[in-house]
């Protein structure tokens, strides 16, 4: 079975950020990979590498599941599941740390960034966080994994782990694909354009929460910063509010940025950001129903142990494999 693999962290409530650079896009990607079976997982013990309250853990994580399914994922062809309800994934990282070189994980500019950022100890899990990431990915020899851009440097990481095992060990895993959105896959702060919308930014003017009400979420996109002149285009170096927004509404809408420029080119900043704003909302309001629905659903654990004994199995056989390849234990 051909697997296409991503995860997310349940840290905070899920932004539009994530949503538009990540979860619409599996979406779509279920009518564009028909064939392929799709693994998405709450990434826990990504989660811990910097310290984390538990009830509010464990609050995050069933929110996560339940959105995960709100956003319009089909349930035929998906294993939604929780990472550390998989040892394998902990075992893999190990193995895989044998295979990966301090001078590469220094490189990392998220690890450069999380531990400038941290006030306490930088734990050495942090450090390893993209080996942790590149087991969740080789354990289920996924072909693509739709993420966005802020991880295109964890997925090369993977991807030279796995050539490198392969050349060592012989054929052990499939060598990944990144599938970015075309449109989306950095959707800016509300508030300060330059920097990506984040749910670690302690300015909550900054973001749109999924399940935000719909006046916080005009209230919001009505005050989002934008440029001084008037025009309605896309220019990302002199108009990054305006660009950012016109982004928003081309992901949303699945019309072309090209095409809203015209639409808008008479328009107002007003008239504009209503129009993002109805979008935002329209896109949201079924979602935030649905999940409403969901997260008291008994149905939603259901879903989530079968996600765990099928992604078990097969995490299961990728370890034994690569043990047997190193000559660990005893040979059978
Ligand atoms: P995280 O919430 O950091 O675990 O990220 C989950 C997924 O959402 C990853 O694929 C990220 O690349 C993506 N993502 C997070 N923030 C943004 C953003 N501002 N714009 C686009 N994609 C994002
Ligand atoms: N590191 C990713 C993020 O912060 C989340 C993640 C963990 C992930 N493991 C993964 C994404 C495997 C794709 C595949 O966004």
């Amino acid at each position: 079975m051909k697997h296409i693999v991503s995860g997310i962290q349940p840290t905070g409530s899920l932004n539009l950020g994530t949503y538009l650079g990540s979860i619409r896009n599996f979406v779509k990607l279920q009518d564009t990979y028909p064939e392929h079976h799709f693994m998405l997982f709450i990434a826990d013990l990504h989660a811990i590498t910097i310290p984390r309250d538990r009830l509010e853990l464990r609050k995050t994580i069933r929110e996560l599941a339940a959105l995960y399914l709100a956003c319009g994922l089909r349930q035929e062809r998906l294993s939604l599941f929780i990472q550390s309800e998989i040892p394998a994934h902990s075992q893999m990282a190990h193995l895989l740390q044998c295979f990966t070189y301090m001078g590469e994980l220094e490189r990392m500019t998220q690890f450069k960034d999380k531990a400038r950022r941290q006030e306490t100890g930088v734990s050495a899990a942090l450090f390893t966080y993209p080996v942790l990431m590149a087991g969740d990915i080789l354990l289920y020899d996924a072909e693509y994994v739709p993420v966005g851009e802020d991880q295109t440097q964890h997925l090369e990481l993977t991807r030279d782990v796995a050539e490198r095992v392969n050349s060592r060990l012989g054929d052990v895993f499939t060598v990944p694909k990144l599938l970015t959105p075309k449109v989306g896959a950095r959707i800016m702060s509300l508030t300060e354009p330059a920097q990506k919308m984040s749910k670690s930014d302690p300015n909550e003017k900054s973001r749109i929460l999924l399940l935000d009400p719909e006046p916080l979420v005009r209230k919001r996109i009505m005050s989002a910063v934008t440029d001084s002149d008037t025009r309605i285009i896309y220019d990302k170096e002199n108009k990054p509010g305006i660009s950012n927004l016109l982004v928003m509404l081309s992901a949303l809408t699945d019309v072309p940025i090209k095409a809203l420029e015209e639409q808008f080119a008479q328009a107002n900043y007003g008239t504009f950001k209503k129009a993002v704003a109805d979008a935002v909302v329209d896109t949201l309001k079924p979602i935030q129903s649905r999940y409403q629905s969901l997260i008291k659903d008994p149905e939603l654990d259901a879903f989530l142990d079968a996600g765990r004994d099928y992604a078990e199995k097969v995490a299961m056989r990728k370890v034994a494999k690569l043990n047997h390849k190193l000559g660990l234990g005893r040979k059978r």
